[in-house]
């Protein structure tokens, strides 16, 4: 289970279960599998932790919505996301769910452990709060109507008896934290927020309730149950069994970076690095905001009935068009509109065009003029200079993008080399060396052909890993993807001497509008 390779350690955040996965779950999810996949092909020891929230009065209130117990509410949902996951083609390490009692247990450790560390104390909360959210909110934070800041919905006073967090023992470390590592919030725009919020002066933090029971008793006080965010948070150490603290969890924590939306930024960026500092523990290293998704209609919610449905586009297109349209549309960090219309635009360009003609029209080349067969040989033509110089150069590029997580970029690189392979085949025209009888030249010219298509597979594996798997079975390689390592992708001449290449359907048909 442990190795000596470098560890990798990263986290989508957990889904609450009230209702099914949508487009904003499905974003994190498959950016955070490209993220994993990416790094295992590095050779690191990847662990890739999802999973669903279930505790909770958003939860219970479902439940009791939907006329069943809130268990088997919580158990259905969580084989609904596991399910989609699968469609997805996600490859987690660990689906963890705050139901499980590990995470129970742990929860109840670290509580304790805080609560020894004098950062627990009980009070006296009063407050605006609002359900939906489970959060409350002080008069500045709200305008006159009394809304949330967040949804928009009305919060209402409550006052009951709670514990709280010393999260305003915290503003100095945290700001110190930040100096330390200008990385530890991204991007940027995102780290200036976090870092106005704490100069405006933290308050403390009520972390549990006791006007509903769906939820972990607070271990010193059996009245009381623990504040749903406080219990989901700490999922990111059970999950790597903080229970325990042996191998696991020595191999793994601090997690290598949090993927999350930028709604729930407050949570990872402050109190979750305070909660783990008032235990005495190592903050995760970083935390990266991406953007949200509006469609045709503005923001997608419930009441306005345009929330898409991520598993309707991937039965309608297919899992890797949705996979790279989402990862190549928008620049990770920023908003982005998800329409249909977009989706075909980028496909037909990108899939059909630039890489599916690549292969389609190179096939039918090699099977006319060679049997389909492959001729090794390492080119010194100046000519191939460029194309030879930039392919073997693609994953330096790429993972250049990929240090900052800049997925979009980096899909942006290698189809750049694409595009250059696509003028190549152009300017050296091959049927006219074909014709001319110059059958040396042809060989070094469609070898150089799939040689590069054979780095591109490599570095698009993480991103459309299915399209990836048929792309090298195709091109007539003798040992498999899953082999291959980033550190050897970019080795020129690997393709074997006269590998055959299958010309089959096109690997993306264009879509008609
Ligand atoms: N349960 C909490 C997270 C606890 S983590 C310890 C939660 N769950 S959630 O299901 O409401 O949201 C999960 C994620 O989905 C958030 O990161 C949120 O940003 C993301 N998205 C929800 N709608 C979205 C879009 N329309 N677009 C992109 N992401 C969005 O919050």
């Amino acid at each position: 289970m442990t190795t000596d390779k470098k560890s990798y350690y990263l986290t989508t955040p957990l889904y609450y279960v009230n209702g099914k996965p949508h487009i904003g779950h499905a974003y994190t999810t498959v950016v955070a599998d490209t993220l994993a996949r990416y790094h295992r092909l590095k050779g690191e020891d990847v662990f890739f932790l999802t999973g669903t929230d279930e505790h909770g009065q958003k939860v219970e209130g479902e439940a009791r919505s939907r006329g069943v117990k809130t268990q088997e509410l919580v158990d259905e949902m969580a084989l609904e996301f596991k399910d989609v996951w699968q469609k997805l083609g996600i490859t987690f390490d660990r689906f963890i769910r705050t139901t499980e009692s590990a995470h129970i247990d742990t929860v109840q450790k670290l509580i304790r452990k805080i609560y020894d560390n004098g950062y627990i104390y009980p009070g006296d909360y009063q407050g605006w709060y609002c359900t939906p959210c489970e959060t409350y909110w002080t008069e500045e934070q709200m305008d006159e109507g009394k809304v949330c800041p967040d949804c928009k919905r009305p919060t209402a006073m409550l006052s009951e008896k709670s514990y709280f967090f010393k999260l305003s023992a915290f503003a100095e470390p945290l700001l110190r934290l930040i100096e330390k590592n200008p990385n530890f919030v991204r991007p940027a725009t995102r780290l200036n927020e976090i870092v106005s919020f704490i100069k405006m002066g933290l308050n403390d933090l009520s972390i549990s309730r006791s006007s509903f029971e769906w939820g972990i008793p607070v271990p010193f006080d059996e009245d009381y149950i623990i504040y749903v965010w406080f219990d989901a948070l700490i999922n990111y150490i059970s999950g790597v069994d903080y229970l325990n603290e042996g191998d696991v969890f020595k191999k793994y924590w601090p997690a290598d970076v949090h993927l999350i939306g930028k709604d729930i930024i407050k949570f990872h960026a402050v109190i979750w690095p305070a909660m783990l500092m008032a235990a005495g523990l190592e903050p995760p290293k970083q935390i990266y905001a991406h953007g949200w998704w509006t469609t045709a209609g503005g923001k997608m919610s419930k009441s306005r009935g345009n929330v898409i449905d991520p598993m309707n586009v991937v039965d309608e297109y297919g899992v890797d068009i949705f996979r790279y349209f989402i990862l190549r549309e928008i620049p990770f960090g920023l908003d982005g509109s998800f329409t249909k219309e977009a989706l075909i635009l980028r496909t037909n360009a990108d899939l059909a065009n630039d890489l599916g003609n690549l292969l389609h029209r190179s096939g039918a080349m090699l099977k006319k003029y060679s049997a389909s067969r492959l001729t090794r040989t390492i080119s010194s033509h100046p000519d191939d200079r460029e194309l030879i110089k930039r392919a073997v150069n693609l994953p330096g590029k790429v993972d250049e993008k990929m240090a900052d997580l800049q997925f979009s970029l980096a899909l942006k690189e290698i189809w750049e080399v694409i595009g250059l392979a696509n003028k190549y085949i152009d300017t050296m025209a091959p049927w006219k060396l074909f014709k001319s009888g110059q059958h040396d030249r042809l060989d070094e010219v469609m070898y150089n052909i799939f040689e590069l298509l054979r780095i591109v597979c490599i570095m698009i594996s993480p991103f459309i890993p299915g399209t990836a798997e048929e792309l090298w079975s195709r091109i007539g390689n003798s040992d498999s993807l899953a082999k291959q390592t980033f550190a050897n992708a970019g080795e020129w001449g690997k393709l074997p001497y006269s590998a055959t290449v299958s010309v089959k359907d096109p690997l993306f048909p264009r879509i008609e509008v």
